[in-house]
C-alpha cells in the first residue's frame, strides 16, 4: 500500500476514534496533528486537555490500538503527547468555570469522605489537571485541618480569593469562622453559603471541582442540583455491612436530586502491616465493589488503612504523605477510575455544544 492510501486509512480510521473529553470524533477536533508517513510507518501527536491529563497515555494506547487494528499495512505508529487548549463553560447561572463538578459523598459519617476528597483532588492536580476543593461541610468543616491551611480569605475585585494548597485553591467554612466555634445554622443560610463557594470564589479556569459533602447529605445536595449541572456523586463506603446499607441510602438520595452516581469506593479495606507485610481484612472487603455491580456503577477501587495517612492527616501534612507513592497508589488508582468513569459518560452522550477549533 502507498503511503497516500496509507494515509487516507489512518484518516478513515480516526474518524471512529472518540475524544474523551467531548465523545466527538478525533478526525473533527483537530487534535491528532504532526503526521508523517514513511515505508508504512506513521507518526503523530495526539493533543489531550489537562482535563484528560490523569489518563493521557492510556489513550494514547488505546488509539494505537484503535489505529492498528483498522488500517492493514501500518507497519507502525509512534504517537507522540501533547497539551490541546479548551476552556471550560460556565455553569448554571453561577458563573463557575469547570468540566466537571464531584460531590464525594457517604451515607454515614467517619468513613472518610474528606480525606478521599482532599486526596483525589491533590492527586488530579499532580497528574496535571486544573483541580479546586470545595469544603461543602459547613457545620463540622475538616478540610483546612487535614491540609493545614489557615487564614482568612481575602476579598479582591467582589471575589474571594481561595487559600491554596500548594496551587490548588481551597475554600472552606473553616476560614471562616473560629475553630472550635459553633456554627448555628438555618437552611437559608445554608443554601446561601454554597451559593456564595461556588458564585463569589475566585476559582479559576477548572478541569475538576471536587466538593467535601458533609454527611447526611440531603440539604447539600440539593442546593448543588439546583445551583448547577453536578457531574456526578462519587460514593464513599467501608466493607461492613452496615456501612453498605448506608451507602445505599446515599444513592437513593442522589437518585432523587437527579445527581448521577459516578462511581463507589471502598475506603479502609484491608490492612497492611508495615512490619510483616501481612494484611487482614478488619471491616471485611469486597462489599462496594458488589454494591456497585448491583447498582451498576462503576467500582472506582478500594484504599486500605494505611497508619500514615490518618496520623498525617491530623497533623495537617495530607498533602505531604501523598507523596510517599506506596500511599498514593491507591488514590491515583481511584482518580483515574473517576476520569474514567466520567469520560464514559461523555461518550454515552457526547457534548454536542462544545465549541470547538475550526480545522
Ligand atoms: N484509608 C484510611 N486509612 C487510615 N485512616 C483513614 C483512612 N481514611 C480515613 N481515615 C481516618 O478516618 C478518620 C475519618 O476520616 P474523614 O474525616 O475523612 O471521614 P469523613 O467521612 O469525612 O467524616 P465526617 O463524616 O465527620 O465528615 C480520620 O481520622 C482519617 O484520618
Ligand atoms: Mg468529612
Amino acid at each position: 500500500m502507498s503511503d497516500l492510501e496509507l494515509n487516507q486509512q489512518l484518516q478513515a480510521a480516526l474518524e471512529s476514534f472518540k475524544d474523551p473529553e467531548t465523545g466527538r470524533s478525533l478526525a473533527k477536533t483537530g487534535q491528532v496533528t504532526d503526521w508523517s508517513l514513511a515505508d508504512g510507518h506513521a507518526k503523530c501527536t495526539l493533543r489531550l486537555t489537562s482535563m484528560i491529563a490523569p489518563i493521557a497515555s492510556e489513550v494514547a494506547s488505546q488509539l494505537q490500538a484503535h489505529l492498528h487494528s483498522r488500517v492493514e499495512g501500518l507497519k507502525s505508529i509512534e504517537i507522540q503527547l501533547d497539551r490541546f487548549e479548551r476552556a471550560p463553560q460556565s455553569l448554571g447561572q453561577i458563573g463557575l468555570k469547570a468540566k466537571a463538578v464531584i460531590a464525594v459523598a457517604a451515607g454515614k459519617g467517619g468513613v472518610g469522605k474528606s480525606t478521599l476528597a482532599a486526596s483525589i483532588a491533590l492527586t488530579l492536580e499532580k497528574l496535571g489537571s486544573k483541580v479546586g476543593l470545595m469544603d461543602a461541610d459547613v457545620y463540622g468543616p475538616s478540610i483546612p485541618h487535614l491540609l493545614g491551611l489557615e487564614g482568612r480569605p481575602e476579598i479582591v475585585d467582589s471575589k474571594i480569593q481561595p487559600i491554596r494548597s500548594g496551587t490548588m485553591p481551597v475554600m472552606s467554612m473553616g476560614f471562616l469562622v473560629e475553630r472550635d466555634q459553633a456554627v448555628v445554622w438555618r437552611g437559608p443560610m445554608l443554601h446561601g453559603s454554597i451559593t456564595q463557594f461556588l458564585r463569589d470564589t475566585a476559582w479559576g479556569d477548572l478541569d475538576y471541582l471536587i466538593i467535601d459533602m458533609p454527611p447526611g447529605t440531603g440539604d447539600v445536595a440539593l442546593t448543588l442540583s439546583q445551583l448547577l449541572p453536578v457531574t456526578g456523586a462519587v460514593i464513599v463506603c467501608t466493607p461492613q455491612e452496615v456501612a453498605l446499607l448506608d451507602a445505599g441510602k446515599a444513592i437513593t438520595m442522589f437518585e432523587k436530586t437527579k445527581i448521577p452516581i459516578l462511581g463507589i469506593v471502598e475506603n479502609m479495606s484491608g490492612f497492611t502491616d508495615p512490619e510483616t507485610g501481612k494484611t487482614f481484612d478488619i471491616f471485611g472487603r469486597g462489599g462496594a465493589r458488589s454494591k456497585a455491580e448491583q447498582i451498576a456503577a462503576p467500582f472506582l477501587g478500594e484504599v486500605p488503612i494505611q497508619m500514615a495517612l490518618r496520623s498525617e492527616s491530623d497533623r495537617g501534612e495530607l498533602a505531604s504523605v501523598l507523596k510517599d507513592p506506596r500511599i498514593a497508589k491507591p488514590f491515583e488508582d481511584v482518580s483515574r477510575a473517576l476520569v474514567r468513569a466520567i469520560t464514559a459518560r461523555v461518550e454515552a452522550n457526547p457534548m454536542a455544544a462544545v465549541s470547538l477549533p475550526v480545522l
